[in-house]
């Protein structure tokens, strides 16, 4: 049965986007689903709507470029008015030491990872403080990583911009949680997605993290009152590098 809730979820279009966009269509949310490729997006929507969801709109965005990241949002806000979740996940990986990875590819991650997360937050706010005041509570979940936590080698400009995206959703949380709107950043180790598909002759993907296992989170935070503000969230896998990706 709907509660009527509306969300926007970037990188819906497969991976952990995908598996929060389908919890949230199971409940028969409105949503709108954000990647770079249209195509992809309108099987996804087709799909979305048989599970249950309400309208599912769909705003391609490529989240390196900062005007179409602002046009998601206010597309979003055109279409809704509201935004009860804000799921911020799309997101790109890199792999690469210090002493290697080129400035370019630096730079490019953090526009992704970072740069397009700060423009969701700030366009989509007054919207996310009106639905807050509206029907009480408003949320924003930011996939990070187990890396912007506990520093992983090769990986140090990914878990850099996960680091800072978990810094800049807790200044968030002191500046508008008493508004009713806080964010939960979720930091896994290695989920079994196309992200991972490099790894996985050293771990199959069946010993990863689930995209079920993140969207079972990121669902658990929706129903949280505006009373519960639940900063940073680690999934790691079983074994005994606790705090290994
Ligand atoms: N998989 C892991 O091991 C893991 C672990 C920890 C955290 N994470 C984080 O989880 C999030 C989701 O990752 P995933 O594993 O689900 O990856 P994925 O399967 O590769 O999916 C990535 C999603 O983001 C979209 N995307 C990628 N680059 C984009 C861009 N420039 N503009 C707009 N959309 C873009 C992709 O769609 P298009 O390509 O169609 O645009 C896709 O929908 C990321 O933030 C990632 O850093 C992943």
């Amino acid at each position: 049965m709907s509660d009527d809730k509306v969300a926007l979820v970037t990188g819906a279009s497969r991976g952990i986007g995908a598996a929060i966009a389908e919890r949230f269509a199971a409940d028969g949310w409105d949503l709108t689903i954000s990647s770079r490729g249209r195509e992809a997006l309108e099987s996804r929507a087709a799909e979305l709507s048989e599970m249950g969801a309400g309208r599912v709109e769909v705003i391609p965005a490529d989240m390196t470029d900062g005007d179409a990241v602002a046009e998601l949002a206010t597309g979003h806000v055109e279409a809704f008015g509201r935004c009860d979740t804000l799921v911020i996940n799309a997101g790109m990986g890199q792999k690469g030491a210090v002493a290697d990875l080129p400035v370019r590819r630096f730079d490019r991650l953090y526009q992704v990872n970072v740069r397009a997360p700060y423009i969701l937050l700030q366009t989509l706010l007054p919207t996310l403080r009106a639905t807050a005041e509206t029907n009480g509570v408003a949320k924003v979940i930011a996939i990070a990583s187990i890396t912007g936590v506990y520093p992983e080698p090769e990986l140090s400009a990914y878990g850099s911009t996960k680091a800072a995206l978990i810094s800049l959703c807790e200044t968030f949380n002191l500046e508008e949680s008493r508004n009713g709107v806080s964010a939960t950043t979720i930091a896994p180790g290695y989920v079994d997605t196309d992200m991972s598909d490099w790894l996985k002759e050293q771990i199959p993907g069946d010993e990863m993290i689930t995209v079920g296992d993140v969207a079972t989170i990121a669902h658990s935070v929706t129903q949280l009152s505006r009373y519960a503000v639940l900063p940073n969230v680690v999934l790691t896998r079983p074994g005994n590098n606790l705090h290994r990706a």
